[in-house]
């Protein structure tokens, strides 16, 4: 068994492992794959959208010199959409032989108060932030069994932790993701599968209800989406032996 097939004592050589990252067309999700490519990972790049992942792709191409259309396959689908979940991760596995991460970025934010908050927005978000994650977790799992071990990463929010005025549909959604988390941890982990979540502050994307030029003229401190992606591929590199469970990264 050599280091970069199983992670070392000394660090989880990336290279030979495939990749399911949600939200993949944008912010962090796009950064993710981007930096995950750069370490030689496959990744599947899922999204709604097929332009905004294409274009992930191309940037992939361009950063990577790698061919766009090889070890990354695009996969359109809404991750709420349970067949669309399964048949993404049924392609991605078909095409790459085989999956060993997911990095969960996929997600939506919608603010306004409780008062005259509509229950399909309410819906959405739920939809998205944890159904999404209950069926991509669900699908991938059989895969990282049959590898013998896996990633699931979670991206939750400092909303995860506290609740704010006119974000309670989001906060709320978030709050569940770690209660989500922390019980597959325990399922999973006998097999070799390590659930880690990660609660970053805010984040310089067109996230939520202000794009990135209305935040930039904030004057507000911001995460760049690339601090993101380097702490998940930190937490993907970790040893066999080592698992963050849960790891908060603020702007400074
Ligand atoms: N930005 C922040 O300040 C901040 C702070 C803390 C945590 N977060 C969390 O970080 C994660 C990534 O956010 P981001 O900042 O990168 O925002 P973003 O750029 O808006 O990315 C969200 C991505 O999710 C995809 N998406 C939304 N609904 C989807 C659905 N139903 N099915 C599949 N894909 C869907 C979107 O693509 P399509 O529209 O093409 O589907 C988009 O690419 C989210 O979970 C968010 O809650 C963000």
């Amino acid at each position: 068994m050599t280091a970069s097939s199983a992670g070392s004592q000394f660090g989880n050589q990336l290279g030979d492992k495939v990749a399911l990252i949600t939200g993949a067309g944008s912010g962090v999700g796009r950064a993710t794959a981007l930096a995950l490519a750069m370490e030689g990972v496959w990744v599947g790049l899922l999204g709604r959208r097929s332009e905004p992942l294409a274009e992930t792709a191309r940037r992939i191409q361009s950063q990577s010199g790698i061919p766009a259309t090889s070890r990354t396959t695009i996969l359109p689908a809404d991750v709420s959409d349970e067949e669309a979940v399964d048949d993404a991760i049924e392609q991605l596995v078909h095409d790459a032989g085989g999956l060993d991460i997911l990095v969960h970025c996929a997600g939506v934010g919608i603010y306004g108060a409780v008062e005259g908050y509509s229950l399909a927005d309410w819906q959405r978000t739920f939809d998205t932030n944890v159904t999404g994650l209950f069926l991509a977790a669900r699908a991938v799992l059989p895969h990282l069994r049959a590898r013998g071990g896996g990633s699931i990463v979670a991206i939750s929010s400092g909303a995860g932790k506290h609740g704010y005025a006119n974000r309670a549909a989001y906060s709320a959604s978030k709050f569940a993701v770690h209660g989500f988390m922390e019980s597959l941890a325990a399922e999973v982990g006998p097999a070799g599968i390590k659930c880690g979540t990660v609660v970053p502050g805010s984040i310089l994307s067109d996230f939520g209800p202000s794009d990135v030029a209305a935040k930039r003229a904030s004057g507000n401190r911001y995460l760049e989406p690339a601090d993101v992606a380097t702490l998940i591929v930190h937490l993907l590199q970790q040893p066999a032996h080592a698992w963050t469970q849960e790891v908060n990264l603020w702007p400074f």
